[in-house]
């Protein structure tokens, strides 16, 4: 089945656009100064607008041959944010429509272009669903020219974002391991992919062991970004890979359960970033890692007490086989120590309910053992609009993850400890190495429950423009 999505493209202005949208500020002023024979300021008093971020004023006009439409947009304060309102909300009101054309307004625009293409996202199987999204963006004004650069970047990333939806929103009857290998090498980069006889051979035993319930065998892929200028700089990117989290014998209950097809999630995201670095002109060399499996009981499952051994000799004893991300990940970050050598590594995961007790729906988790890392991650964050908000690896919890047989274990045997993302993290470190590592937990933000803004309803893709922002812009 082929992966559908909006077709984004940044075309000519045509003066007989059917929709053409114009920005206006508190002032009820159209911030530029077009030639639209309408009384906008009285239009704009009338409708008692006032020029906030979101607002939209729509205005039908004569035309040769018919009528169209005027769509005068508020802009607020022109900041970041309030141009990706602004974009998101015309995008929105454009829904059915072949072509919106806008006249640019001041500030960033690429935040209001990306801001525009990711609410125009829809993911549909067959013929499902109503109103098309707009499928072409087009820009107005005569500084065009300049404002190329910024728009082609914002359609890279929201490009990107778009991927990492529609592998997150495919049901997972379609997106098993290997599915999911053959899309990362989709991307353009190398990939290189372990099945179960080399995951086996290279003594990759958490992947296997998490794989064992399910009809279709798990994978590691790996992916490489080389950048065109030679550098030393290397960044390993590993991403949790679970193409549906059934809990495996650890059973989830049917309300959780249907949620799990985005529990690659992460994985998506990496697939995305790497597939996006060269057209972004990234200078740093990038290896992403997707550990995938499927979480499924079976009579070959992996059973709750059963202990294992990861890649490089670990052992865990697995008390809860729904424990199952941290297990695939640990394999992963492993491998990325021992034979990547990188000077960072990050993992980002649908890991834990915890989190969205924690940070919600609006905020992803931050860990991070290196500070210097973590303040260019919540930098990029903060300007790419994923919000990430930094927790901590509180030292006093490691106990809770001791094992009278093992190493280690997954979870927690008691309730002591409780801070079930926390504790979840130690775990991780656990395999990171002495290296600055990070490690974002999206359980909370990796899928939308409401459709607004640049939010829709499904899979998100938290994770991408951060990532992007942070290999290209440090
Ligand atoms: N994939 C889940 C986490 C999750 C939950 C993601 C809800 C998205 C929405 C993860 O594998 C999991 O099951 N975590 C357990 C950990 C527990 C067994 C320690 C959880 O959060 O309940
Ligand atoms: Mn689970
Ligand atoms: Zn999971």
């Amino acid at each position: 089945m082929p992966i559908e999505t909006t077709a984004w493209v940044v075309a000519e202005v045509r003066d007989d656009a059917e929709l053409l949208a114009v920005p206006y500020a508190s002032d009820l002023e159209p911030a530029h100064a077009v030639e639209l024979h309408l009384p906008v300021r009285d239009l704009l008093a009338h409708y008692e607008a006032k020029g906030e971020a979101g607002e939209i004023v729509e205005v039908p006009v004569a035309r040769a041959g018919g009528v169209g439409r005027v769509v005068l947009y508020g802009v607020g304060d022109r900041s970041p944010r309030a141009l990706r309102k602004a974009g998101a909300a015309l995008s929105r009101r454009a829904k059915g429509k072949d072509t919106l054309t806008v006249v640019a307004p001041e500030g960033d625009l690429a935040a209001f272009a990306e801001a525009a293409l990711l609410a125009a996202y829809s993911f549909k199987i067959g013929n499902a669903g109503n109103k098309k999204s707009v499928r072409k963006l087009a820009f107005a004004g005569a500084a065009i020219d300049e404002l190329e650069a910024a728009v082609r970047r914002a359609e890279t990333v929201a490009q990107a974002v778009a991927l990492a939806r529609d592998l997150a929103n495919m049901p997972s009857s379609v997106k098993n391991p290997a599915w999911l290998a053959e899309r990362a090498a989709e991307t353009g980069v190398p990939v290189r992919v372990w099945d179960e006889e080399q995951l086996q051979a290279d003594g990759f035993g958490g992947i296997l062991a998490v794989g064992r319930g399910s009809a279709s065998p798990p994978r590691l892929i790996q992916l490489s970004y080389t950048p065109a200028e030679p550098t030393d700089r290397h960044v390993v990117l590993v991403g949790k890979g679970i193409t549906f989290d059934s809990g495996g014998l650890s059973l989830k209950p049917t309300d959780n359960m249907k949620f799990q097809k985005t529990d690659m999630a992460g994985g998506a995201v990496v697939i995305a970033v790497l597939g996006a670095l060269a057209r972004l002109g990234a200078p740093v060399r990038v290896t992403g890692l997707v550990a995938a499996a499927e979480n499924m009981p079976s009579g070959t499952a992996q059973r709750p007490s059963d202990v294992i051994k990861h890649y490089g000799g670990r052992t865990v004893e697995v008390l809860n086989t729904d424990a199952e991300g941290r297990l695939v990940l640990a394999d992963a970050l492993a491998y990325a120590d021992a034979v990547l050598d990188p000077d960072a590594v990050v993992d980002i995961a649908t890991l834990t309910g915890a989190i969205t007790v924690a940070l919600g729906r609006n905020v992803g988790a931050l860990y991070a053992s290196d500070d210097v890392l973590a303040k260019q991650l919540l930098d990029a964050a903060e300007s790419a609009d994923d919000r990430l908000w930094r927790m901590p690896l509180i030292e006093d919890y490691t106990p809770a993850l001791e094992s009278s047989i093992a190493d280690l274990a997954n979870v927690e045997a008691g309730s002591r400890f409780g801070a079930g993302s926390i504790t979840a993290a130690l775990f991780l470190r656990e395999f990171a190495g002495r290296r600055p590592w990070a490690h974002l937990d999206i359980a909370g933000v990796g899928r939308s429950t409401v459709d607004e803004g640049t939010l829709t309803k499904g899979a998100t893709g938290f994770g991408v423009r951060v990532l992007l922002e942070w290999l290209t812009h440090s």
